[in-house]
């Protein structure tokens, strides 16, 4: 029989869903996740650190205690007493009124560009950002300005230039501790300054903390949020000190914005799931945090002391790289010449696998730069990935 011709498609898509790109960073990581590779490249939790015990204790106390409440829809703002423990927890004066629990906090960032973001609306981000952030925030169609920043945080001076040269920013999005992809963390001067500048230019800040609790030595300056508490939106989450699949995070907004974040939340999923919201909060109960973290941090800062010393002993000096204070993820920039994208095929044909770091600049990027994740490789894995990522780049160094 003769095939027929296939009739026009009668899907429309909209002008919007062209904006929403495929993540640069999922399509790496199919390339990465074939078997044998070394993968410095997810930006995934190590499963080590998963409280599974806890989990099936409370999940099962769930089900005995509050079997119904639980498996039923809920409020749109969340589970009451697990707002209640986010805003104890917050490091200044939170009304848990003010606290919406997300589905995730990515959520936080979707939910924040369908509320502050007009067609052609102004934004500024850090250089480099969080590529989800950039995802989220596109398909509100704004102008993203990518503001200079440094080792220390955003450049004050470059900020004032952002806002001085075109309209006014509706917000800027910024990530000051253990950032991804960059693992730097804002200095307590650098964050002064920003939270008295962008007072001063009436510039709202959104400011996104999911790896804040990760520190190594010592606890990283207060939030942005917590200096001014008016001017900021704060995003946390569950994902990296509990587990990523439960998709919970929350948002901390002003006042006058919460009302259109929770109607933006009902539009989007009407709830983040109460059975998650509920274990959780039994999970969390007796102070478990205060000792599962502590060993999430100590697991991290070995796995980035064993990358350290496996960069200082194999990398050409040629090639450059910081030293995180906490998170999961590490910077490093090749010697000129060499492109960190071009380069990846043939670091993954010798067994390792790293993100480039051009995907994570809404500018110019700086192509030479990389992302290394130093959590979820074991220690000999760490060795073996940077001796082979070393004599890849030696290979191609001009
Ligand atoms: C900077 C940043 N923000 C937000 C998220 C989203 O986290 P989640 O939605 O799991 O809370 C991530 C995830 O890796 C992240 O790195």
């Amino acid at each position: 029989m003769k095939p027929s011709t296939p009739s026009p498609s009668p899907w429309v898509l909209s002008e919007r869903a062209a904006l929403m790109n495929p993540s640069v960073l999922r399509e790496l990581l199919k390339l990465t996740e074939q078997p044998g590779i070394i993968s410095f490249a997810g930006g995934l939790p190590s499963p080590k650190t998963f409280p599974v015990a806890e989990f099936e204790q409370a999940c099962a106390r769930v089900l005995r205690d509050d079997a119904h409440a639980a498996l039923q829809y809920a409020a749109s703002e969340g589970y009451g007493p697990l707002r209640e423990r986010v805003a104890a927890g917050l490091p200044w004066q939170v009304d848990p009124a003010q606290v919406l629990i997300t589905t995730g906090s990515q959520q936080g960032l979707d939910l924040a560009a369908k509320v502050l973001i007009d067609t052609r609306s102004r934004i500024l981000v850090e250089t480099p950002t969080y590529l989800g952030a950039l995802q989220a925030f596109a398909p509100m169609e704004p102008q993203v300005h990518s503001v200079a920043s440094d080792e220390e945080g955003v450049d004050i001076a470059a900020l004032r230039a952002a806002q001085a040269a075109g309209t006014p920013a509706r917000f800027m999005y910024v990530l000051p501790n253990f950032q991804n992809p960059s693992g730097r963390t804002m200095s307590e001067a650098r964050r002064a300054a920003l939270s008295a500048t962008a007072a001063e230019l009436a510039l709202p800040l959104l400011e996104d903390n999911p790896y804040g609790e990760l520190w190594f030595d010592q606890p990283p300056p207060v939030p942005l949020t917590a200096r001014d508490p008016a001017g900021c939106i704060y995003l946390g989450s569950f994902s990296k000190v509990l587990a990523p699949s439960l998709r919970l995070g929350y948002l901390v907004a002003p006042k006058e914005v919460f009302p259109k974040l929770l109607q933006a939340k009902q539009a989007a999923d009407l709830h983040s799931p109460g059975f998650n919201q509920r274990v959780v909060a039994e999970v969390m109960k007796d102070g478990f945090l205060d000792r599962h973290v502590p060993r999430i941090r100590a697991l991290y800062k070995s796995q980035r002391d064993v990358m350290l010393a496996a960069l200082a002993r194999h990398m050409p000096q040629e090639v450059s790289w910081n030293r995180p204070v906490g998170g999961m993820f590490l910077w490093a920039r090749l010697p000129a010449g060499l492109d960190a994208a071009a380069l990846l095929p043939k670091a993954v044909a010798r067994g390792v696998a790293y993100v480039p770091g051009a995907a994570f600049y809404a500018g110019a990027p700086d192509a030479r730069t990389l992302r290394l994740s130093f959590v979820t490789a074991s220690a000999e894995e760490i060795e073996r990935g940077v001796c082979a990522l070393s004599a890849v780049i030696r290979e191609h160094m001009v």
